[in-house]
């Protein structure tokens, strides 16, 4: 939304593409935007199925003329790039979804409104009809017909009572015709920010927000009220009137942050907005923003005890370099060759190689309670998940605490027992991830104390955790995660090392780590060295259809996170195999056509790894080792082999991530994948 110089269409389709672009990674299956037409009051729509370009090319065809190149004060556009949950990926599923054919509200949205069917039914029988299968278009209609039914409502109102209906997560953010210069965004679940951009400096650092006028006092309106509501027991297919709420104050309605001349911009992630502006909001849960005449304000309907009654404007640290990819032809490439610098980013000012000490200053006071608690839970999803497999036995070492490691979807669907005195780690490098999302909530309604590590500031997890650690491994783009995997686990060692401070017995053992931690990216670098070897292994697995990766120990996580590589970049089956399980059944799989390759260092299960090595040889399976360097007893087993420096055992998985992650990328480069965006996956998923 534009208010600080004039701007042609033509620069505002080229800012949302380009906003489009550094969200791609989130969703890639089909692209969107729509903008004002030169005729008044009207809106042009553009949806491809396919990614940004194909968006792009569209929109050149489609865009041309004077009219387009005419400088105009105020625009609001909006634009989307879809990763399918609900239909398939084609045009008329992607979004901007409409509410007539006239575009009378346009909207984009993430997230799954769960009751859609519903609002569909209810809708349906006042005679809207559906032209997508996506459950979006109920919010376009939904808006369309709030709108018929109550004429004197203002646009913000009207996405008020919108959202009060919707179950489930959404983020949206909502265009009108009957608005023009209007934007209205909110969330649910799903994370939305504001961008300000001005010429000058803000004369404010928050927002205060309006609330509703609500028959209940503020003061009565606990906390629980404010969440999601749960769903409506209703007989299927059954729909109801919809009810109206409480409109809210409209008094001081649009003067909050009315600076001169402005910019604004609604977005998913500050990568879209970065380039524009280091000033962002983060919405907090039914939030409703809305710009009109160049002002935002933000509004909710019921004030709570702990609401701050303003939202702060964060100055980002983000700089746009780390969103670009630089000389590197991938994200992911880039990522995996910023390790050495990364972990640092990790360690900075927590790990005190002088004085041989780890501050964690986000959960320094809850150290004391955390060392009474019951036990230690570390929840995540995919290569999140791997890291708390991979530090659990140094948490077990040096904390002494039982240390259960969960899937965040399965912790849920057992509905695992919780109690007050557990201690909830949940790891996310988006923090945004819907499963792990929905289990810290689990654990906190039961009262647990809960930690996040994450590595997005202002992220839910974040926010929504007791205290927790950054693991300022810099914005990861490329979906496959690599960077973050070696932060997160580096965050989990620092948080035994601080537990284990006092304990007089472990203090060789944690000299040790430190000082293996100070080693660490000259260790990472010799790693690298590896690639163009490793680019020639990969050159004799792409036209396999299978790898197994065997390990155990420190290394089985690297196992499994290595299988998810290649399974996520290559679309080969892999498996990560814990080889103290190869005599219980995989080792029927063995023969000397299947590629495997075996993690075999010199630490407490190496005879284990040799044993397992030897039953894989004589099935006449020709493995390819990771061992260390140097170490020719192991390397005579097997023609082929990498060497990797030696470290400590407990942070050799961050050694032996590195090559998988690599050639997970080299094969899926052979077999002529897209190695930024697999097919089917996402970023972020902020989808149950
Ligand atoms: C998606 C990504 C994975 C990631 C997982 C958890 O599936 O594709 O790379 O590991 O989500 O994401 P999180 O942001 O919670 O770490």
């Amino acid at each position: 939304l534009n208010y600080l110089t004039p701007k042609s269409r033509h620069e505002v389709l080229d800012l949302l593409l380009n906003g489009l672009r550094r969200l791609e990674y989130r969703g890639y299956d089909s692209t969107g935007v729509a903008i004002d037409s030169p005729q008044a009051n009207d809106i042009v729509m553009v949806k491809r199925c396919g990614k940004v370009k194909v968006l792009e090319d569209a929109i050149t065809e489609h865009f041309s003329g004077k009219e387009y190149d005419e400088p105009v004060m105020t625009h609001v556009g909006i634009a989307h790039t879809r990763w399918a949950t609900h239909g398939v990926p084609c045009e008329t599923n992607s979004h901007p979804q409409r509410s007539d054919d006239e575009n009378s509200f346009v909207v984009v949205h993430n997230g799954i409104v769960t009751n859609y069917k519903d609002v569909k039914t209810f809708l349906e029988k006042r005679g809207y009809i559906f032209e997508s299968d996506t459950d979006t278009e109920v919010i376009a209609k939904l808006v369309h017909h709030l709108w018929k039914k109550h004429p004197g409502y203002s646009f913000r109102e009207l996405v008020e009572q919108v959202i009060q209906q919707l179950e489930g997560a959404f983020a949206i953010a909502i265009k009108s015709k009957h608005f023009p210069g209007e934007c209205v965004a909110s969330r649910r679940g799903s994370p939305l920010l504001v961008g300000i951009k001005t010429k000058t400096r803000l004369s404010t650092d928050h927002i205060p927000i309006l609330y509703g006028k609500d028959e209940k006092s503020p003061q009565t309106c606990e906390k629980d009220t404010e969440a999601p509501k749960t769903k409506e027991h209703r007989p299927h297919g059954q729909t109801r009137e919809l009810a109206v709420l409480p409109r809210t104050e409209s008094t001081s309605e649009f003067m909050p942050l009315e600076e001169k001349e402005v910019e604004y911009f609604f977005a998913s992630d500050a990568s879209a907005v970065i380039e524009h502006t280091n000033r962002v909001i983060y919405l907090e849960d039914d939030d409703v923003a809305a710009v009109r005449d160049g002002t935002l304000s933000i509004h909710r309907l019921k004030k709570c005890l702990d609401d701050p009654h303003a939202r702060e404007i964060t100055t980002l640290k983000m700089e746009i370099q780390q969103i670009m990819k630089g000389n590197y032809d991938y994200f992911m490439l880039k990522e995996i060759f910023e390790q050495p610098e990364s972990v640092v980013n990790t360690m900075r000012g927590r790990v005190r190689f002088d004085s041989k000490s780890v501050v964690l200053g986000g959960i320094k006071d809850f150290i004391p309670e955390i060392k009474r608690c019951r036990r230690l839970m570390l929840i995540g999803c995919g290569t999140s998940y791997h890291s708390a497999v991979a530090t659990r036995q140094l948490l077990e070492e040096l904390t002494e605490l039982p240390v259960m490691v969960e899937l965040a979807s399965d912790f849920l669907d057992r509905n695992t027992p919780i109690f007050r005195d557990d201690v909830c780690f949940f790891i996310s490098q988006s923090g945004e991830t819907a499963d792990s999302l929905m289990a810290l909530r689990y654990c906190k309604q039961r009262g647990a104390l809960i930690v996040g590590i994450t590595n997005t500031v202002g992220s839910s997890i974040c926010r929504e955790s007791h205290c927790g650690v950054h693991i300022n491994a810099g914005p990861e783009i490329g979906v496959a995660s690599t960077k973050a995997y070696t932060s997160q686990f580096i965050s989990l060692v620092m948080f035994a090392l601080v537990m284990s401070e006092d304990r007089l017995s472990l203090q060789q053992r944690r000299l040790e780590i430190i000082q293996a931690l100070y080693e660490l990216p000259d260790r990472i670098r010799q790693v690298l060295k590896l690639d163009s070897q490793v680019q020639e292994l990969a050159k004799d697995l792409f036209q396999h259809k299978s790898l197994l990766i065997m390990g155990r120990g420190y290394n089985f996580a690297t196992c499994l996170e290595g299988a998810l590589k290649v399974k996520e970049l290559t679309y080969m089956h892999s498996e990560g195999i814990m080889a103290g399980e190869l005599k219980h059944g995989p080792l029927a799989l063995i023969d000397d056509r299947m590629p495997v390759m075996m993690i075999v260092l010199r630490d407490p299960v190496y005879i284990k790894c040799i044993n397992a090595l030897q039953q894989v040889t004589s099935r006449k399976g020709c493995p390819i080792i990771i061992c260390e360097e140097g170490d020719e007893e192991t390397k005579s087993y097997s023609s082929r082999s990498l060497e990797i420096p030696r470290t400590v055992d407990c942070l050799q998985g961050i050694l032996t991530v590195i090559p998988m992650q690599l050639l997970s990328y080299h094969i899926a480069v052979l077999r002529g994948c897209d190695v930024d965006c697999p097919r089917n996956l996402a970023k972020s998923v902020t989808v149950e």
